[in-house]
């Protein structure tokens, strides 16, 4: 049988760094209620005509870099954003074309904050299915782009970033298991009213807002994440006890304790980064995952759980073999 195993990873930053004192001065808060609330400290923001596809390309190079493979080799690319630069061509085809792997397959995910994990599961089913030998698989946002910087409840959540991994086929253990799910039932509790479709309005930046019933996401979230791992460790026959590392979606440093909880995993054994990233969407488990590769922490022969839960509502995971 032949698995998925990451081979590279990578990931990029916009330069600009907003702390939470920078925000206390735009709208009613304080760096204690961010904090306390949600373990954020400081966030990076896109710069003026920076974009997804840019940060994106960055995580994608360093990624190809670390693994040792031309963009050339890659025969897929998967790219999981909600902030695509333009509405076409996909960002995967415009990286694809800097990236100089012209020919390949190239498409987008849309899967809120778990547009990663969701593309990750994709580009396993391909290589499992013998379709791919090495695919790019990309989680990148500017989900900044869409904050309403007046509204306290949401502008101090978020943040830009991408995360980026090569997969390659091999007879060595990589994925283990994927899961996906959704419900949109869930639509009206963390959503953004305007599209091409529906159209835009006279409101400032068009309409373009995250609209986000906060309490209501948490609890789901957190109940959620619960059920999901259970469901994982299943489907890979294994135990808490061998989970090396959790690589949560960094959304809310309280949901991933709960987590963390659950999988009765101690937080040292969990990468954490919501506080220097915020949450920055479908970058946000690539970020942490190339972090924890860069700085020693995760090591081969390692298990690592991937998840993630985000509007639409959509969640998902990974275990797998490092
Ligand atoms: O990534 C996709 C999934 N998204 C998530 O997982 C996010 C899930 N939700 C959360 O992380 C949390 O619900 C939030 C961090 C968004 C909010 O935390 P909370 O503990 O649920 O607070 P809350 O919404 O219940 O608000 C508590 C109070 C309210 O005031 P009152 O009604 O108690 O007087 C808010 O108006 O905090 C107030 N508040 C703020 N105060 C200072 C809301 N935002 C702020 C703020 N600064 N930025």
């Amino acid at each position: 049988m032949k698995y998925a195993r990451i081979i590279g990873t990578g990931s990029a930053l916009p330069e600009r760094v907003v702390t939470n004192a920078d925000l206390e001065k735009i709208v009613d808060t304080t760096d204690e209620w961010i904090r306390s609330r949600t373990g954020i400290q400081e966030r990076h923001i896109a710069a003026d005509g920076e974009t997804t596809g840019d940060l994106a390309f960055l995580a994608a190079q360093r990624a190809l870099e670390a693994a040792g493979v031309k963009a050339s080799e890659i025969d897929l690319i998967v790219l999981g954003t909600t902030t695509p630069d333009i509405i076409f061509p996909s960002t995967a085809c415009l990286i694809q074309h800097r990236l100089g792997a012209n020919g390949c397959a190239a498409f987008d995910v849309n899967a809120a904050c778990s547009g990663f994990v969701y593309a990750l599961g994709v580009a396993n089913s391909f290589i499992r299915s013998g379709q791919s030998k090495k695919v790019l698989v990309v989680g990148a946002e500017t989900l900044t782009r869409m904050v309403d910087w007046t509204e306290r409840e949401t502008c101090v959540l978020f943040g830009d970033g991408a995360g980026a991994v090569v997969l390659e086929a091999s007879d060595e253990p990589g994925i283990l298991a994927t899961r996906m799910h959704a419900n949109g039932g869930f639509k009206d509790l963390l959503f953004n009213p305007v599209g091409v479709s529906k159209g835009f309005t006279d409101a400032p930046n068009h309409g373009v807002r995250i609209h986000m019933s906060g309490r209501e996401v948490f609890k789901v979230a957190v109940k959620t994440l619960d059920s999901l791992v259970d469901e994982t460790l299943q489907a890979a026959g294994m135990k808490e006890s061998e989970i090396d590392w959790l690589i949560p979606h960094q959304a809310n440093l309280r949901i991933i304790e709960a987590t963390a909880k659950r999988l009765k995993l101690s937080m040292d054994r969990v990468i954490v980064t919501v506080d220097k990233h915020a949450n920055t969407s479908a970058g946000s488990v690539p970020l942490a995952l190339d972090y924890a590769v860069r700085s020693g922490k995760v090591q081969r022969g390692h298990n690592l759980l991937l998840e993630a839960f985000g509007g639409g509502f959509t969640w998902a995971s990974a275990l797998l073999r490092y």
